[in-house]
């Protein structure tokens, strides 16, 4: 690449356009009425034809302005990259609360280096748009975090304790374990959220509305956009467990970072 970081956000801007408009189409389907596709691992795991039809328009938009890159998607699964770089892609972020009719919902789209591995590849550039709240939050690898105009920073003091968020695996043989990790990390929490969008939850990190997160069993296009924008606004994103079905993620700034893995990194 002739230059690493005039590419880089150039590849932000066109994770930011195609966001937008994929998330506007989300939004408009969601007011035509929201038709169930097929649940996926258990009752909770659903598809809607939105997430098809959304994830269709990213990666047409995708191939068609960067040939060869290779794909990631929640949806239709995987092409490999002659180019080196792969897009990630969650076309609805958050899809339980998109069919509920809840506003908490996101397209995530992120370009990485390195394979479509999370263990091994970079996040260079990546964008989260939430269309039903009119947000759009931006990243690129060297070049900050931003909601819109505005730089982004974490949070580095939580006198009160912190304001965590937390996500909770869809099959029904998880959550007892959930919850018990709830239970373990309360002790350094003022309050507690599950609000129902991976990418959202990590952007709200970014943007300092929450203290930290975590979480077990994301799959790489839930977190893949987010993580680097949690990155750009000074926090630390490690994920533990990762030869595990359910890897954990912690993201938080870099002292309360500590504080919640010495809890959770048993
Ligand atoms: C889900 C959301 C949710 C998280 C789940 C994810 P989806 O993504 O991010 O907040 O708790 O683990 O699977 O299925 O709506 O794309």
């Amino acid at each position: 690449m002739p230059d690493a970081q005039v590419d880089a956000a150039q590849l932000t801007e066109l994770a930011a356009g195609i966001a937008r408009e994929a998330g506007d189409l989300a939004r408009l389907r969601r007011a035509e009425g929201v038709l169930l596709a097929a649940t996926k691992s258990s009752l909770a795991d659903i598809v809607t034809e939105a997430d098809r039809e959304v994830e269709a328009l990213i990666r047409s938009r995708l191939s068609t302005a960067r040939p060869g890159d290779g794909f990631l998607g929640e949806e239709s699964g995987a092409a490999e990259s002659t180019t080196g770089l792969t897009w990630v892609v969650d076309p609805i972020d958050g899809t339980v609360n998109y069919a509920y009719g809840i506003a908490m919902y996101s397209v995530s789209i992120a370009a990485v280096t390195g394979g479509a591995d999370p263990d091994a590849w970079t996040a260079v550039a990546g964008a989260v748009y939430a269309p039903a709240l009119g947000e759009l939050f931006t990243a690129t690898r060297g070049g900050g975090a931003w909601l819109g105009g505005q730089r982004l920073a974490v949070t580095t003091h939580t006198p009160a304790g912190a304001l965590l968020g937390t996500g909770f695996g869809y099959d029904p043989a998880t959550h007892e374990g959930d919850l018990a990790t709830v239970g373990s990390v309360m002790p350094l929490a003022r309050d507690l959220r599950r609000m129902g969008s991976a990418a959202l939850d990590l952007s709200y990190v970014a943007a300092g509305r929450l203290d930290g997160y975590f979480e077990r069993g994301l799959k790489p296009w839930d977190f893949a956009a987010a993580a680097l924008l949690v990155e750009e606004a000074g926090g630390r994103v490690v994920r533990l467990d990762t030869a595990s079905a359910r890897p954990l993620i912690i993201a938080a700034g870099p002292d309360l970072h500590e504080r919640l893995s010495q809890v959770l990194d048993k």
